[in-house]
């Protein structure tokens, strides 16, 4: 069922079950759209459009005060971890999805041998003409130092990518570091039956303050970002951008999913809600940005990240009983970080 409430996250969830389902099933007939729940790739013509802006429009005064408004940024980890309080690991799916729409992750979840400790720090060495006694001793200092492939996924919540990716691989050479700052999340993700930390770290830390992360610079093949930069101020993106990309192995890969400009979520919105520019306050206490393609693509290029994918993923779903049309909107982003030769 589709939750009318304005947390747009009920919906997202709602849309990862839907997903395998309906992953190409296109609308071609507009006579036909109640004959599905869901249709992929939509176009959008001007009308729709021009529709979503006025609404957007009339949902975009700010009435907050300027203490309000930081207050709620102060507060923010505050409200996520209330909502794990609440909902425990039983709001958001897991993210099956991961391995269709990012397989890239499929390489490193196989096993590739055994390469660990000198190897590592050789293979470093040679990326990024790093001293190699030096970080020799600092791989020997940190989780997962040992392993060749490492990921770390910020505002991880409770684990629903960190579990599909640790129960899918068999690869003893990967290791996961998983990071939020709700502690609640944190420590229910511990509780999982598969978290082990010989394969993963999960760690509480707000990724807009934290200065040292269990990693050290250059030491990551993915860094996975999945409705987490939407929860943060949009004027402090940039710069967790930037830290997060210092993390990334030359040739290591940004991977991005989050809200997109108009879906539905931020159609939603009633007046009285909005913080800023396109972005909003839940119900809840959390908050919540919609992209475009193009910010994500200004602020992941200035980081010095190179484009691989950047799509605006487009659905409709459908309810057939009430024949409403809900159109949603996500920004999908992959970027590389540049490969230098010594
Ligand atoms: C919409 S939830 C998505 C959770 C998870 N990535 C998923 O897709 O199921 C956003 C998550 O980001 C976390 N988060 C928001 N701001 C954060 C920050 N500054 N540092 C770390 N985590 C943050 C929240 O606590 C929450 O768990």
């Amino acid at each position: 069922m589709i939750s009318n409430n304005e947390n747009g996250v009920m919906e997202d969830s709602l849309n990862d079950r839907k997903r395998q389902q309906f992953g190409s099933r296109f609308l071609t007939e507009e006579a036909d759209v109640f004959q599905h729940n869901a249709w992929d790739d939509v176009e959008w013509d001007s009308d729709l459009e021009d529709k979503a802006k006025q609404k957007i429009q009339f949902n975009s005064t700010v009435t907050f005060s300027a203490e309000e408004l930081e207050l709620y940024e102060i507060e923010a980890d505050k409200y996520w971890n209330s909502f794990y309080c609440q909902h425990q690991n039983k709001f958001f799916k897991d993210r099956q999805w991961l391995f269709t729409e990012f397989n890239e992750l499929n390489k490193v979840l196989r096993p590739v041998g055994e390469e660990v400790g000198e190897e590592v720090a050789e293979e470093c060495k040679t990326q990024c003409s790093i001293n190699a006694d030096k970080l020799k001793d600092e791989v020997n200092l940190y989780n997962g130092c040992q392993t060749k492939t490492r990921i770390l996924e910020v505002g991880c919540g409770v684990g629903n990518t960190v579990f599909p990716i640790l129960q899918t691989s068999n690869n003893p050479n990967l290791f996961i570091y998983c990071c939020d700052f709700a502690e609640s999340a944190i420590q229910i993700l511990k509780e999982h039956p598969l978290y082990n930390e010989n394969r993963c770290h999960a760690f509480v830390c707000d990724v807009t303050a934290c200065s040292s992360f269990p990693c050290p610079e250059n030491s990551l093949d993915f860094i996975i970002l999945i409705f987490v930069l939407s929860s943060i101020h949009p004027d402090r993106m940039l710069l967790t951008l930037q830290k997060l990309t210092k993390l990334l192995k030359p040739g290591g890969m940004l991977l991005f999913r989050d809200y997109g400009r108009y879906d539905m979520a931020q159609l939603r919105f009633k007046p009285g809600k909005c913080l800023g520019d396109n972005f909003y306050l839940r119900g809840d206490g959390t908050r919540v940005y919609f992209f475009t393609q193009a910010e994500i693509d200004t602020m992941l290029t200035s980081c010095g990240l190179v484009k691989e994918q950047n799509i605006v993923d487009r659905r409709l779903q459908v309810n057939r009983g009430r024949q409403l049309k809900m159109y949603r909107v996500w920004i999908q982003s992959k970027y590389r970080k540049p490969n230098y030769k010594t």
